[in-house]
């Protein structure tokens, strides 16, 4: 079967970003219904601190609902279906791959930094992503070989990274480093991710044995919103271990529109293409674009960036 042609992506563009403003303003009415309401309204899935809310069910149920009704032939990837038991494995077809909510712990907190993010696979390739954090009114947009660009408070869509062609990154003790915790706190698990944030930060020359102290590590709480920021320039890289397929398939397309690298666990090939298996691999990194220099490609740069990055912390291992 063909793939969807450069036209295609473009109405598939205008429908999805309708679709992402339409469910931003059920995810403000949540978050007013939840701030007014008894914690007792949260529910946790795999664990108490793996949060859902009824706002998630409502939202995926309406983007779920219009995608079939203007796309009867496409298919469907939510993490709330996905939840309920919805399975099917990936295919060729044109795949909607959506998170309701994304950053459903800051939802429930009022932390202003949760989305809804809606990728598009076809061929078992992400092509299309859009994010929404209606919070602050960003929205993210990116259409594979057509760019990436945020929308401020309605304004004029402005093309990613912000600030124009990309910056230098001489090392990772220079970079701003995006982390989650996740939500497997377990053993070793959670020892594994410290120990991996403790030599990202820490000096060596201060006693910390293969700190490489990064200039900062920052956590949005939606790895989304990590992915959009890393397109925008605000993050140089983003590594997270335990998100889903839903979480990062808008984000890999902004990132990657916008000059970033992406790519998977450490064993990975890192060549920046993100096949079926990176996708769906529960492990990512994102590298913002790098300026090339003499001698260096911008590839070759974020290669660099992420052989050291990945030399640092350590493999943690997935709780299924
Ligand atoms: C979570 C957020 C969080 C990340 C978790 C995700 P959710 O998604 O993206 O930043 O650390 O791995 O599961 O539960 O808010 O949709
Ligand atoms: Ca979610």
């Amino acid at each position: 079967m063909a793939g969807l042609t450069s036209s295609d992506l473009r109405d598939l563009l205008s429908f999805t970003t309708a679709l992402a403003r339409k469910a931003g303003a059920v995810i403000l009415e949540g978050s007013r219904a939840i701030q007014s309401a008894s914690a007792s309204d949260i529910g946790e899935k795999k664990n108490s601190v793996d949060l859902v809310t009824e706002y998630d069910v409502k939202v995926e149920e309406l983007v779920k609902r219009e995608i079939k009704d203007a796309y009867p032939e496409f298919q469907f990837i939510g993490e709330e279906s996905y939840s309920a038991g919805s399975r099917a494995p990936l295919t060729d077809a044109p795949t909607f791959c959506v998170d309701p909510i994304d950053g459903t712990t800051n939802f429930v907190h009022a932390f202003p930094f949760a989305c809804i993010s809606i990728g598009l696979i076809d061929q078992r390739r992400p092509v299309l992503g859009v994010i929404y954090n209606p919070f602050l009114d960003h929205l993210y947009t990116g259409v594979s070989g057509q760019g990436s660009f945020l929308s401020r408070s309605g304004g004029p869509p402005e093309r990613l990274p912000l600030g124009g062609p990309a910056r230098p990154l001489p090392a990772l003790s220079q970079a701003l480093v995006a982390i989650e915790w996740g939500s497997d706190r377990k053993a070793p698990a959670i020892t594994q991710k410290a120990d991996s944030f403790t030599r990202l930060a820490g000096d060596p020359a201060g006693g910390v044995a293969g700190g490489r102290m990064a200039h900062s590590l920052r956590s949005l709480g939606s790895a989304a919103l990590n992915f959009a920021m890393v397109a925008q320039g605000g993050l140089d890289m983003y590594w997270e271990i335990g998100c889903w397929p839903w979480d990062v398939c808008a984000g890999i397309v902004i990132a990657q529109e916008a000059g970033g690298f992406v790519t998977g666990s450490k064993d990975a090939p890192h060549d920046g293409n993100v096949t079926e298996a990176i996708l769906t691999g529960r492990k990512y990194l994102v590298v913002r674009g790098i300026a090339g220099s003499e001698g260096e490609t911008s590839l070759a740069a974020q290669q660099r960036i992420a052989r050291e990055f990945y030399d640092t912390v350590e493999d943690v291992p997935l709780d299924g």
